[in-house]
C-alpha cells in the first residue's frame, strides 16, 4: 500500500515483472512500493540513480527486497556509468515491464515516462511536493494530469506518469526554490560551536522568510 497526506491508497496490484525506478531523495519511498509488489509475487528489478557513490544509499536494503538491482551514478564511482534511462535500458533487455513506479525529481520521473510511452507501459509517478495545508485547499501541490487538475494530498501521491504535465509542474516547482535555499543561508549565517556544528535557532520561525505564491 502507498499513502497520501490523507491517506489515499494504492494497492500494490500483482504483475509479473516490475520496475521500480528511483532517484537521490526518491530512493527512499520507492523501497515500499518494491517491497509490496515483491510480496505480491512480481519480479521486481529497481533502477536507483545517484550523483555520485558517496550519495548512495539503502543499496543493501533494495538488494533484500529484489530479485534485480541496477546503480546507476552520473560519474560512474558506482554502478554503471550514466543516467537512470541507461539504467532502464538495461533493466528491460529485450523484454518489457507490466509496471513502472518512478519516483525521484521531476526531470527524472519525466524521462522515465518519456521511455515507457512508446510501449505503453503503464507507468505510476509519486508526487512528492511542498504540502501547506494538505487538504486539497491551499493548491500548493496541485499537478496537472491530462485535462484536469489535481492535488497531491488528497489524490495522490501516485499519478499515471503519461499523462502528467512534467513541464507545468516543473515552472511551478521554481517559485519555491528562493523558500527552500533560505534555510540553507540562514543555517550558515548562524553562530557554529567548535565541532562546526550550528547553534540552535530556537523555535521563534523566520519572520523574514519570503512570499511565495502558489
Ligand atoms: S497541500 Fe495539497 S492543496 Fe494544499
Amino acid at each position: 500500500m502507498r499513502w497520501s497526506a490523507h491517506g489515499h491508497t494504492q494497492p500494490d496490484q500483482s504483475c509479473e515483472k516490475v520496475l521500480c525506478v528511483g532517484g537521490g531523495l526518491g530512493v527512499a519511498p520507492d523501497l515500499s512500493p518494491g517491497r509490496g509488489f515483491k510480496e505480491a509475487g512480481a519480479y521486481v528489478i529497481a533502477v536507483l540513480g545517484f550523483r555520485n557513490a558517496d550519495l548512495v544509499f539503502w543499496e543493501e536494503k533494495f538488494r533484500d527486497c529484489c530479485d534485480e538491482l541496477i546503480l546507476c551514478t552520473n560519474d560512474g564511482s558506482a554502478g554503471i556509468k550514466g543516467l537512470i534511462t541507461d539504467g532502464i535500458r538495461v533493466a528491460w533487455r529485450g523484454t518489457q515491464h507490466e509496471e513502472v513506479v518512478a519516483i525521484g525529481p521531476p526531470v527524472m520521473m519525466k524521462a522515465c515516462a518519456d521511455a515507457t510511452r512508446p510501449y505503453k507501459i503503464k507507468t505510476m509517478v509519486k508526487r512528492q511536493p511542498i504540502m501547506v495545508d494538505g487538504t486539497g485547499m491551499c493548491g500548493g501541490c496541485r499537478v496537472k494530469v491530462g485535462d484536469q487538475v489535481k492535488f497531491a494530498c488528497v489524490d495522490g501521491p501516485d499519478f499515471d506518469g503519461h499523462l502528467v504535465d512534467f513541464d507545468d509542474l516543473m515552472v511551478r516547482l521554481q517559485r519555491y526554490t528562493t523558500v527552500e535555499k533560505r534555510p540553507r543561508t540562514l543555517v550558515r549565517e548562524l553562530p557554529h560551536d567548535q565541532a562546526g556544528r550550528p547553534e540552535r535557532a530556537g523555535c521563534t520561525g523566520d519572520r523574514r522568510a519570503p512570499q511565495v505564491s502558489c
